[in-house]
């Protein structure tokens, strides 16, 4: 990597910059299952309206990390509850690097571990780790000058109902599968679908706001398209929010 931008790509960035200055801030709320290629759509989005950008998957991992490391059983419910304002949880929203702390280590990647994959399920069924990671989310979201692309689970049904544009991504099991045992680099595919499956049922059933599409969202099913068709079709709904605030 040069140890500078080369000079088309500082003028790229300065242009994306000035775009996001001169149009008015915009909130946009990516929900969806895990393969669905939400991470990536959002973060490039983002990168591309020079806008902030928020993975909140991260946050309920990065508390999870905390929970499994102190000790906490994550199958008590009461005991997740009695400490769940104890981790200070710190997102960086830049969408070229985005980063996690937890009490000032860097957590990004022991979040993404099997056992952690495996015990948030339950660690974010918990009602008061999700007031406190909304609340969080929240305030991140009102924060962003420029505005924001805030990716998760119930961004568009409760964390940010009034966003001005909502995205509910789609895909069928096998297509997620595939791409998510491609992203971990070979795992079985039978087994990574078996396992979204899992997650994605306990995501959907627990009481405190479930995975869910808005009302008001756009669907997009993305089994068919690349990602940068992806990313195209959620530009242009953004722009066109934007023309039209
Ligand atoms: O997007 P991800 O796979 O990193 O998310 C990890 C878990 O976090 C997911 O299984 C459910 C939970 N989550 C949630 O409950 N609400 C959100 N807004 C985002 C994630």
């Amino acid at each position: 990597m040069p140890p500078y931008p080369s000079p088309r790509t500082r003028k790229v960035s300065v242009t994306v910059e000035k775009a996001a200055r001169t149009a008015p801030a915009v909130i946009v709320a990516i929900d969806g299952p895990s393969g669905t290629g939400k991470s990536s759509t959002s973060k490039a989005v983002a990168a591309q309206l020079g806008l902030s950008y928020l993975d909140t998957g991260a946050q309920y991992r990065a508390i999870t990390w905390w929970m499994v490391s102190n000790g906490i059983d994550v199958a008590d419910p009461s005991a997740i509850a009695a400490v769940a304002e104890k981790p200070e949880i710190v997102s960086g929203t830049d969408p070229s690097a985005p980063t996690i702390t937890v009490d000032g280590t860097d957590v990004g990647g022991p979040i993404r571990t099997q056992e952690v994959t495996s015990k948030v399920s339950a660690v974010s069924a918990v009602p008061e780790v999700r007031a406190r990671i909304t609340e969080l989310q929240r305030s991140l979201a009102a924060s962003a000058v420029y505005g924001i692309v805030v990716e998760g689970r119930d961004i568009g049904t409760t964390v940010l109902p009034d966003a001005d544009l909502k995205i509910f991504l789609t895909a069928s099991p096998e297509a997620r599968a595939a791409r998510r045992s491609g992203e971990l680099k070979g795992a079985d595919v039978n087994a990574t679908r078996e396992a979204l499956i899992k997650r994605d049922a306990a995501d959907s059933s627990r009481k405190t706001s479930p995975l869910a599409k808005a009302d008001d969202a756009v669907e997009v099913d993305t089994s068919d398209l690349t990602l940068q068709q992806v990313i195209e079709c959620v530009v242009t709904l953004v722009e066109e929010k934007r023309a039209a605030k």
